[in-house]
């Protein structure tokens, strides 16, 4: 999958709209991310401000080096092994990517269009299949499904899954 020039200036352009807020982003984050999946709150053992600081940190990184993906790769390959360590098991990427769509969403109201949501869901799938595919042996991107649910928030449609 590659992005278009196009969606690449819509992820750049809508971060910069998150930048202003990403304390309030990062808290809307985890919170979703634990209402999807209760399961992955032990995981989390340090500071959750300084958690989020560093989760927007990363992004910005990678959202900006959306149009040199080949830089962003060794990286990307770096923190999918180094988050074997933290106990992430390849299902964990999906209910992630959901959170940050749903964060996007709130934080961004009318701003966040279906183009915009399109152009984020295939950052966040290559951005995970890199890390994904460094860090499991037996990830497939083109193969991969997860089969487990995962809850819809206070009546919200049950949330695409993104990767
Ligand atoms: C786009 C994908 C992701 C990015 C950019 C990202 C980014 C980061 C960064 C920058 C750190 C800080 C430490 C380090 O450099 O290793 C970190 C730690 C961590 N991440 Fe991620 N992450 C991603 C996906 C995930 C997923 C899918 C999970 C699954 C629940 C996860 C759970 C964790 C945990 C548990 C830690 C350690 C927290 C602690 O020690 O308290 N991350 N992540």
């Amino acid at each position: 999958m590659s992005l278009s020039t196009q969606q690449i200036s819509l992820v750049q352009d809508s971060f910069k709209n998150v930048e202003p807020i990403s304390e309030q982003a990062a808290e809307i984050f985890y919170a979703t991310l634990f209402e999807y999946d209760p399961a992955l709150k032990p995981l989390f053992k340090g500071d959750m401000k300084e958690q989020g600081r560093m989760l927007m940190a990363t992004l910005k990184i990678a959202v900006n080096s959306l149009t040199n993906v080949d830089s962003l790769v060794p990286v990307l390959q770096k923190l999918g092994v180094k988050h074997v360590t933290y106990g992430v098991k390849v299902d964990d990427y999906t209910p992630v990517g959901m959170a940050l769509l749903h964060t996007l969403k709130t934080g961004l109201g009318d701003k966040y269009t279906p183009e915009l949501e399109t152009a984020w869901v295939e950052t966040y799938q290559l951005v995970a299949d890199v890390m994904r595919t460094a860090a499991y042996p037996d990830f497939n991107p083109e193969t991969y499904q997860n089969i487990k649910s995962y809850p819809a928030l206070h009546g919200e449609a049950p949330p695409a899954k993104s990767a």
